[in-house]
């Protein structure tokens, strides 16, 4: 640590809680606390404060229809779509103002979207998917980077009303083919590949493999992002022959209802297979309109930026649909923060004169290993606002953020919220309220949103329990996609009392709440790892370890890890005639690296001759959880095997 920041920590160790700058509160969209009592006194009709940001064909009915809760509807019989109100009805008065700032990794490499070039963009690809043949309601999935034809093309299916579902491009062949197959995806859009630290990565051939193992027929496009540098000489659709064949077209927008999906977004939870999360028109846009204004305080003059990936649905709402129809600038980055140097974010910043920025604790963690010479080498004095999303952030990493980034000046929204939720749900709003370091803030206004025990009931303040939302919000999912079964059990069984029609939604995870109502989110309960932001299932790593030849059984957990926050930890079984060497343990990385991706390779992979059993056979995961963790381990009387435990222990230290 440096000088610097021992003097910085003796001096913002002791403060725990922060104003936001009254040159903040003055300019800021929301600035009057009196919006939480608002909004309680208004419910469910406050939340016509989010759709009003949009413009609707036709305005809806009524707010808020529970008549078949949980199955909620939002803003029922509105019509309006999506890429109109992200693009179309700024080109009166925003034609040539940017809409999208892309930065490619290789310095240099820049391109700009001024809202009538998105206009034209995304209306000649509209008309090029119906050409292929997409029609309303057909789900398009996209496999791609972060490169501007991303967003493009989610804009132009949301003009044709085609839900696209995104697949994160760093996810597996493997990963790719099984969405598909679940949302009965016909059409890929994908590209050649990207660049990664400097390299050229083939993301080409990982695409193909995906869709050979797809039952059924699919058509694919590919850009080509590399040129010369990549191979799209054997795919079936280019994507700029196809644009270049429908230049000057423009699509009319279809009328959408507003509870018509708007895409599914593939999640992990408890269970092996991963969940389509469905987001509706009308009330995921108004919610992610309405977050970014009143949390973000996006403005339309302002340069934005927000560095998560498209493929996770921060990237989603806020680098794609809220600021889009907000109508400012957003920034899309497709690189590495450190690439070419570490200060490469810093430098992103000074060039465009950012005024938000939105990061996750991870990257964080990082910029604080790498020390403060970096961002203190640029001009950083656009920002005006920073924000974190993905995991908790401990007060240190927050501080360090605070002072180094924001110079003591910005407001920093540490902002809860989950794929599910749409948008976020638990942060301070920065223009009202004071923050307080590690603790998220309180719920947003219209959000019923407790920390209760095992019963339901709220804890006291300082106890630990889980979160629980016992008010439907707009932005939520409605479903998950054709299961609907597993969407009441994985999120509405917990602590609803359906005879009551009382519906709670829970989560899973553990929270703890203040005397201010202030809400510290401590993680997941259940088997979900959060490694640097990215939600893995236990399961789904599980049953790629066993799919190795020569693992018989295996189990995972997450174990604090400096800079991913959680990483991955994987105790297997070898099978009798194996031996467990490097060798099997290079494949078995590789085999999880095959079903998900690198983001789920772990960390270790440590062989055994038994797993930790309670009496009835199940996994004791939380004792492999402090054993990774180097934890002391509570009572292990309740096991079939307690030796098993001295045994694992000796090869993990
Ligand atoms: C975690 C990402 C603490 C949480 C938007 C949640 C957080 C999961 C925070 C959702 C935060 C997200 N503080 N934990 N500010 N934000 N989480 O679906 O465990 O990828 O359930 O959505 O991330 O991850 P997801």
């Amino acid at each position: 640590m440096s000088e610097k920041d021992v003097q910085l920590e003796a001096r913002l160790e002791e403060q725990d809680t922060f104003e936001p700058s009254e040159e903040f509160v003055e300019q800021a969209n929301v600035s009057d606390a009196g919006i939480y009592d608002e909004f309680e006194e208004n419910w469910p009709g406050c939340w016509e404060r989010a759709a009003e940001l949009l413009d609707w064909y036709e305005g809806y009915d009524e707010v808020l229809n529970d008549e078949d809760a949980p199955f909620y509807e939002w803003f029922v019989d509105g019509r309006l779509n999506a890429s109109y109100n992200c693009v179309d009805r700024h080109l009166d008065e925003r034609a040539d103002e940017v809409a999208i700032e892309w930065v490619g990794e290789p310095v240099d490499e820049k391109r700009t979207y001024t809202y009538e070039e998105l206009h034209e963009e995304v209306n000649e690809f509209a008309a090029a998917l119906r050409d292929i043949g997409v029609e309303e309601d057909d789900v398009v999935t996209m496999y791609m980077p972060m490169i501007p034809e991303l967003p493009i093309a989610m804009l132009a299916c949301a003009r044709i009303g085609a839900p696209h579902s995104v697949v994160f491009a760093g996810f597996s062949a493997d990963a790719l083919a099984t969405r598909m197959e679940s949302a009965d995806s016909e059409f890929l859009v994908t590209c050649d590949g990207y660049y990664r630290r400097g390299d050229p990565l083939d993301h080409a051939s990982k695409a193909s493999e995906g869709v050979d193992d797809v039952d059924h027929d699919v058509t694919s496009v590919f850009v080509d992002r590399l040129g010369a540098d990549g191979d799209i000489s054997s795919t079936q659709y280019g994507y700029s022959e196809l644009v270049d064949e429908h230049e000057g077209e423009t699509v009319e927008p279809v009328e959408r209802d507003a509870e018509d999906m708007l895409f599914l977004m593939y999640t992990s939870g408890t269970t092996g297979t991963p969940k389509g999360v469905k987001h509706t028109t009308g009330g995921y846009l108004s919610y992610a309109a309405w977050t970014s204004h009143a949390v973000l305080d996006i403005k339309p003059d302002d340069t934005y930026w927000c560095s998560a990936d498209i493929g996770w649905i921060t990237g989603h709402s806020y680098i794609v649909y809220g600021p889009l129809a907000l109508g400012t600038t957003t920034v899309m980055y497709e690189g590495t923060p450190d690439y070419p140097d570490k200060d490469r974010l810093w430098e992103i910043v000074e060039e465009y004169g950012v005024d938000q920025l939105y990061t996750a604790p991870t990257a964080i963690r990082a910029f604080m290993k790498w020390g403060s010479e970096y961002p203190e080498a640029h001009d950083l004095s656009s920002l005006r606002l920073l924000g974190t999303v993905g995991e908790p952030i401990n007060p240190r990493a927050w501080k360090w953020y605070y002072k180094n980034i924001g110079n003591e000046n910005c407001p920093v929204v540490d902002t809860w919220w989950q794929t599910e939720t749409g948008g976020m749900m638990v942060t301070t709003l920065p223009g009202v309220g004071d923050m307080k370091p590690g603790s998220a803030g309180p719920p947003l206004p219209g959000v019923s949103a407790n920390v209760v025990d095992e019963e339901g009931d709220e804890v006291e303040a300082g106890d630990a329990g889980y979160l629980a939302v016992d008010k439907p919000w707009p932005g939520m999912l409605r479903t998950l996609y054709r299961n609907d079964e597993r969407f009441i059990n994985e999120y509405w069984d917990e602590y609803s009392n359906p005879d009551a029609d009382e519906w709670v939604y829970f989560p899973e995870d553990g929270a703890k709440i203040d005397d201010d109502g202030y809400i510290t989110v401590l993680g997941r309960v259940d088997d979900v790892i959060n490694v640097s932001g990215h939600r893995l299932g236990t399961m789904e790593v599980e049953s790629a370890i066993v799919g190795v030849e020569g693992i018989a059984e295996a189990a995972v957990v997450g174990a604090e890890h400096e800079l991913k926050g959680e990483a991955v930890y994987a105790y297997a079984i070898i099978e009798d005639g194996y031996v467990a060497d490097d060798e099997l343990r290079e494949r078995a990385i590789e085999g999880v690296e095959e079903a998900i991706g690198p983001i789920a390779r772990p960390e270790e992979v440590i062989f055994t001759d038994e797993l930790p059993k309670t009496r009835s056979g199940k996994i004791m995961r939380r004792l492999l959880e402090d054993i990774s963790n180097e934890e002391s381990l509570g009572d292990t009387s309740t096991l079939r095997n307690p030796d098993v435990v001295n045994d694992i222990q000796s090869k993990v230290d």
